[in-house]
C-alpha cells in the first residue's frame, strides 16, 4: 500500500491546490453543474484560485475549527498527490467531506490510504458521521467508500452537462 501522510497546508503552500483547481483533467469530474459561484468554468470544472486569493481563504477556511483540509503527500517521493477535506455541520456533527486525486497520479492506489486517514481525522474532531455524494458512474471510487464501512443512504438525479446523472448520497458512522 501506498505510504501517504495529511498535512495541512501553510499559505504559502496554496500553489498546489490552484494547480489542482486549475487542471482540466484533475477537474473533470467538476465539470457542467448548474452553479454560478465565482471562478467555477462550467465547461473544464476548473475553479480560479489565483494567489489574490489565497490569503482570504487560509483565513476563512483553514483557520475554521470546524473545517478539516489536508494535502495527501506521498511519503516515499515527497510529492503532494491530491486533497482530502471535510466540513462538520455544529448542529448535526456530521460532515460533508471530498476527496481529490491529482490527474497525473491517479489510478495508482492513493484513495483507500488517504480515506483511511481522512476518517481517523475525522474521528479525533469528534465528527458523527462523513457523508458525500458521489455520481454512481464512478463506480471505482463507490466500490472503496463501501469497503471502507460508508453506506448508500439515499439517491438523487441530478444534471451534467444538461444530462440526466444518478448520484449516491453516502455515509458513515463514526
Ligand atoms: C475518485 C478518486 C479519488 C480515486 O482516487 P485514485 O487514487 O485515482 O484511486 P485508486 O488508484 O486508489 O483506485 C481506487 C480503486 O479503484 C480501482 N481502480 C482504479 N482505477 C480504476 C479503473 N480505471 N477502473 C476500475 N477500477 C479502478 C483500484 O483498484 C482501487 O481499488 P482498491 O483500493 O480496492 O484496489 C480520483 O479518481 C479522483 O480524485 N477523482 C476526481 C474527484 C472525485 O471523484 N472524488 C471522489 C468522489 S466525489
Amino acid at each position: 500500500m501506498k505510504q501517504i501522510q495529511l498535512v495541512r497546508p501553510q499559505l504559502a503552500d496554496l500553489w498546489f491546490r490552484r494547480d489542482c483547481m486549475s487542471d482540466p483533467q484533475t477537474m473533470a469530474y467538476n465539470a457542467g453543474y448548474d452553479v454560478s459561484y465565482d471562478g467555477y468554468h462550467y465547461e473544464t470544472g476548473c475553479i480560479d484560485f489565483s494567489e489574490e486569493k489565497w490569503g482570504e481563504w487560509y483565513e476563512t477556511k483553514l483557520k475554521n475549527p470546524n473545517f478539516f483540509y489536508a494535502y495527501i503527500q506521498d511519503v516515499d517521493t515527497g510529492d503532494y498527490v491530491g486533497y482530502v477535506n471535510f466540513n462538520k455541520d455544529k448542529t448535526t456533527g456530521k460532515a460533508t467531506m471530498g476527496i481529490v486525486i491529482k490527474a497525473e497520479f491517479q489510478g495508482k492506489g492513493y484513495m483507500r490510504p488517504a480515506m483511511q486517514k481522512l476518517i481517523l481525522e475525522a474521528e479525533k474532531l469528534g465528527v458523527a458521521a462523513l457523508t458525500d455524494t458521489v455520481p454512481e458512474s464512478r463506480d471505482h471510487a463507490l466500490k472503496v467508500f463501501y469497503s471502507l464501512g460508508f453506506l448508500k443512504v439515499g439517491e438523487f438525479t441530478g444534471k451534467k452537462f444538461n444530462k440526466p446523472e444518478v448520484v449516491a448520497e453516502i455515509e458513515k458512522e463514526l
